[in-house]
């Protein structure tokens, strides 16, 4: 079983860049330690480290930690770009290198990105409150729990305040193929909370909406665009237009980090292609062709609101998502402002 300590899901350690293996998981807890450029690219790319925000903070701290490895710097500034470009799709790893980087004290800077992780998944919590009816039906797809996010949890993290604040919920969780971060990470942190989640096949997610009552949806995001158009995990846009069909509201739970103002639509997002054998499975198709994206893109139009550290924004999305630039970091705010 993992304790508190255990979903301290990434940390520095003087010398090193701690973290909880994800691949691991549940069955086996380990931590492991990165040190070198190779160590932290191999642990984002491979996923041991995974979840938007986690590999933000990850990344924050592995580039303040090379900052003080390497003199050089040409050698420093060739790591750093490796560490910010091993997963494409998410864009608070590039968005937290970049503010590390551009930091007098790299290392005070990613910690302050990680205290503020925290404060926003709560803050994010308290805001989606008023989306859960007292009693709920609820759809959740990949995971965006504590191991996620190096803090509470967005999605995830809503569910179980909603759960704490005494809502009677029942969560339907997608398995999320191909690599089961449903199955194997979301199940696990909602039985670990008490949360009463049944699991589910991706292909079951309508027939549930169809039969079950689903009240709401709400998922995470690794980036979303000026228009509302969001990258999460393969299968997430499936869900939407399912919801859609069934007039369930669908929300996004994501810290005002995953949003992209640069990009003005999801055409513009570019979508990670994972490894073949991630999908092939049994030796019966180990020479099948495949495509593995790794995540698609809701239409903001399917997405009822985005629940930020900012409260719930909402359509219109071209007005309501630009307005979040301006708004003051959460290190300004007082805790429930
Ligand atoms: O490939 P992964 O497991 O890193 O994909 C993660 C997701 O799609 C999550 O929903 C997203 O990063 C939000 S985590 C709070």
């Amino acid at each position: 079983m993992l304790s508190d300590e255990d979903f301290d899901a990434v940390r520095f350690a003087g010398d090193a860049v701690e973290y909880v293996d994800q691949r691991l998981l549940p069955h086996t807890v380990e931590r492991r330690q990165a040190r070198t450029v190779e160590e932290l690219e191999d642990a984002i790319r491979t996923l041991a480290v995974r979840g938007a925000p986690a590999i933000g903070v990850f990344g924050a701290y592995g580039v303040a930690l090379l900052r003080s490895a390497l003199q050089d710097d040409a050698a420093f500034d060739a790591a750093a770009a490796r560490v910010r470009n091993a997963r494409p799709t998410a864009v608070n790893l590039a968005w937290a290198v970049d503010r590390v980087r551009g930091s007098a004290d790299m290392l005070a800077e990613a910690r302050a990105i990680h205290d503020e992780q925290r404060a926003v998944d709560a803050r994010i919590g308290e805001a989606a409150l008023e989306l859960f009816p007292k009693d709920a039906t609820v759809l959740t797809h990949c995971n965006t729990g504590p191991i996620a996010t190096a803090g509470g949890g967005t999605a995830l993290g809503a569910i179980v305040r909603a759960h704490r604040a005494g809502r009677h919920l029942r969560v339907f969780v997608d398995e999320t193929r191909p690599l089961l971060q449903g199955s194997r990470l979301t199940q696990f942190e909602l039985n670990k909370a008490g949360v009463d989640a049944t699991l589910i096949v991706d292909g079951a997610a309508a027939l549930t909406m169809q039969r079950c009552a689903v009240d709401l949806v709400i998922v995470g995001a690794d980036r979303i665009a000026r228009n509302g158009d969001t990258a999460n995990k393969i299968g997430t846009y499936g869900v939407a237009i399912a919801a859609a069909h069934h007039g369930i509201p669908f929300y996004v739970a994501a810290p005002r980090s995953t949003f992209d103002f640069s990009i003005q639509n999801g055409a513009d997002i570019p979508i990670e292609e994972r490894p073949a054998d991630e999908v092939r499975g049994s030796a019966a198709h180990r020479d099948a062709a495949v495509f593995n994206p790794a995540f698609d893109i809701t239409p903001g139009r399917l997405i009822a609101a985005f629940v930020t550290e900012y409260g719930l924004v909402r359509p219109p999305y071209a007005d309501s998502i630009p307005a979040l630039q301006d708004r003051p970091n959460i290190a300004a705010l007082a805790p429930n402002a």
